[in-house]
């Protein structure tokens, strides 16, 4: 995959809240310009493998269910620099911590519920893209 795409994904607490609209405008206003798209909800074990880097820390059990526990909008993305320029855009993964005017400050309920992720690195937006998208379904 091309270096200036990133994978990511609204997360159940953004969905349910009516937020995935306002989400995907600051992103299309951010530059982005949107690949793939779907919405789908995640079983326990599928959550389980896309998190599985994290699979020693403390709280992944608990981010297994919370990613199941409703509708999610995973996407891909294209734009220059966009791994680097997207975390920008959606700010530090504890909301508290996150930057005024970042997706996270303005809708993440929790460091657990934190409404968005992106990718952190070209390799893993490849490789969390081809988790729930196929080269056919990306315009
Ligand atoms: P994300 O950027 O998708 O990557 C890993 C996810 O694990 C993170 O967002 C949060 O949803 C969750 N997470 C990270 N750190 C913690 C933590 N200390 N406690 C609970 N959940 C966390």
């Amino acid at each position: 995959m091309a270096t200036n795409r990133t994978f990511t994904m609204i997360k159940p607490d953004a969905v349910s809240a009516g937020n995935a609209g306002a989400i995907l405008k600051m992103i299309e206003e951010a530059g982005f310009r949107i690949v793939a798209i779907k919405m789908t909800q995640l079983s326990a074990e599928r959550a389980g493998q896309f998190y599985e880097v994290h699979k020693e820390r403390p709280f992944y059990e608990d981010l297994r269910t919370y990613m199941s526990s409703g509708a999610i909008i995973p996407a891909i993305l294209e734009k220059e620099n966009a791994v680097a320029d997207f975390r920008t855009l959606i700010g530090a993964t504890d909301p508290t911590k996150a930057a005024e005017g970042t997706i996270r400050k303005l809708f993440a309920k929790s460091i657990e519920a934190n409404a968005i992720h992106g990718s952190d690195s070209d390799e893993n937006a490849a490789i969390e893209s081809s988790f729930f998208f196929s080269q056919l379904e990306q315009y």
